[in-house]
């Protein structure tokens, strides 16, 4: 009797479930089958007059940008009839520094569009104001402190926009595979910032793991999911020299040029960026003498120069030779701030020139242009970091790796060459510039600003005014 009814019991749900999956699949069939959205929007290539919005879609469809500066009024748009699944849409003619409402869909149908959907095209290049850049290192590891340290720089912008926002590399754990990036990037990212602020990434070692082969061979070839979902501005599209590749390229916000450069990828398949011949470090060179007018410059990439948290610059070759071969060149061109990550704290070092050696030849008396912490905070000592016509030198090192990895210290944490060293809390940096004053602040995950720095340019240097 009991085997009977759970006979029945068993042919009753089997009944239900073929009929669930019959159901299934003819929803599955039917024609009206909406087109899902399952990654962005995000902005890329942004400048002073265009923007690319790119989403993916589950299935091909074709591609529309609706948009307008009246919020619910997007009266053009941008049309792509090709059956894709990758979107990627580009707008021109756009008027600089104006805020743009933007949906996206297919040709009859929206897929998002409502009011936390826009964007602010970048200011004229060169043009002196008040922006906001954030930075984020090593983000990509779906942790509980990635969500934190986004939800802390949220609540530090307030209603404040930002300009862009900048990635340090290592953006997706643990091999930058494209659904690495898709849970631990983009779904993370998607409803605030993604959406809102153009995008300008570098990449780290881990976005070179993807393939099944080595991470020798996606060096040299790029062949990686980061490379897939990103696009950069390589012909400069907002300013700077055009570097024809997505590995390295340069771009302007306002008055402050930025750099964004590969420290891991391989050039020709032979060169890094410590390699001076290289490419690479012949395009920067060209770069930064193209961009000497400009009131800030500031170059970031993955691998640190200095660091004792989770890597050590004394004994990384990689590190060794970024810091022996290739920072000199920076600094030689007044490179006013360094950004990396790769180490999973933050290391900030005072505004310094000429250390190339290892930790033990730091000298503070002859690699510190200033005993200044910089902080401007009324405590002692704490003046910004000031250049003059004069007197242009110094770079202060900036290393913000824990937007999601966290923690690491060497035996002889911290590195003798930073002012402040910090690898228990995780967060992000914003950079704030208005004209010739220029402050960096360290969002912890906490919500706390453990360091900030200001530097301050005298008027009339470098175009700032
Ligand atoms: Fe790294």
């Amino acid at each position: 009797m009991l085997k009977k009814s759970l006979l029945l019991l068993w042919s009753a749900s089997m009944l239900f479930s073929q009929s669930a999956l019959s159901q299934q699949k003819k929803v599955k069939g039917a024609a009206t089958e909406p087109v899902r959205l399952i990654r962005g929007p995000y902005l890329q290539v942004a400048s002073s007059t265009g923007i690319l919005i790119r989403w993916r879609t589950d299935v091909s469809a074709r591609s529309k940008v609706q948009y307008g500066t009246v919020k619910g009024k997007l009266d053009q748009s941008v049309e792509d009839l090709k059956l894709i699944t990758e979107h990627k849409v580009k707008l021109s003619g756009l008027k600089p520094s104006t805020k743009y409402y933007y949906a996206i869909g297919g040709l009859k149908d929206t897929l998002q569009g409502d009011e936390n959907n826009y964007f602010v095209t970048l200011p004229e290049p060169g043009k002196p104001g008040h922006y906001r850049i954030a930075a984020l290192g090593d983000c990509g590891d779906n942790s509980i402190n990635q969500r934190h340290v986004k939800a802390e720089l949220l609540k530090h912008l307030g209603n404040n926009d930002l300009t862009a926002w900048i990635l340090l590399g290592d953006n997706a754990y643990q091999d930058g595979t494209d659904s690495e990036f898709q849970s631990k990037f983009f779904n993370i990212y998607k409803d605030d910032l993604l959406k809102k602020y153009p995008l300008y990434p570098a990449p780290g070692n881990h976005d070179y793991h993807d393939t099944d082969l080595t991470s020798k061979y996606a060096q040299e070839t790029h062949e990686t999911a980061y490379y897939q979902n990103f696009s950069m501005p390589t012909e400069g599209e907002a300013g700077g020299v055009p570097s024809h590749t997505q590995a390295f390229y340069s771009f302007d916000i306002g008055n402050i040029h930025f750099l964004s450069l590969d420290s891991y990828g391989k050039e020709d398949k032979a060169y890094r960026l410590y390699d001076t011949i290289g490419p690479q470090v012949q395009w920067i060179k060209k770069d930064l003498a193209a961009n000497k007018n400009k009131g800030w410059v500031i170059a970031f990439w993955h691998h640190p120069p200095y660091t004792m948290g989770s890597h050590n610059s004394d004994e990384e070759e990689e590190l060794v030779k970024i810091r022996e071969n290739f920072i000199g060149i920076i600094e030689r061109a007044g490179v006013d701030v360094v950004l990396n990550g790769h180490s999973h704290g933050y290391e900030r070092s005072r505004l310094m020139q000429g250390h190339y050696g290892m930790e033990n030849t730091f000298d503070p008396k002859k690699h510190n242009l200033s005993s200044s912490s910089g902080k401007n905070d009324g405590s002692k000592n704490s003046a910004p970091y000031t250049k003059t016509v004069k007197n242009s030198k110094g770079t202060v090192y900036v290393l913000s790796g824990s937007a999601g990895k966290l923690g690491g210290k060497q035996l002889s944490y911290p590195h003798d060459a930073m002012y402040f060293s910090d690898a228990d809390h995780g967060g992000s940096c914003v950079l704030d510039v208005q004209d010739n004053r220029l402050e960096l602040k360290w969002i912890c995950a906490d919500g706390e600003i453990r360091d900030q720095f200001t530097m301050v340019k005298e008027q009339g240097k470098n175009g700032s005014k």
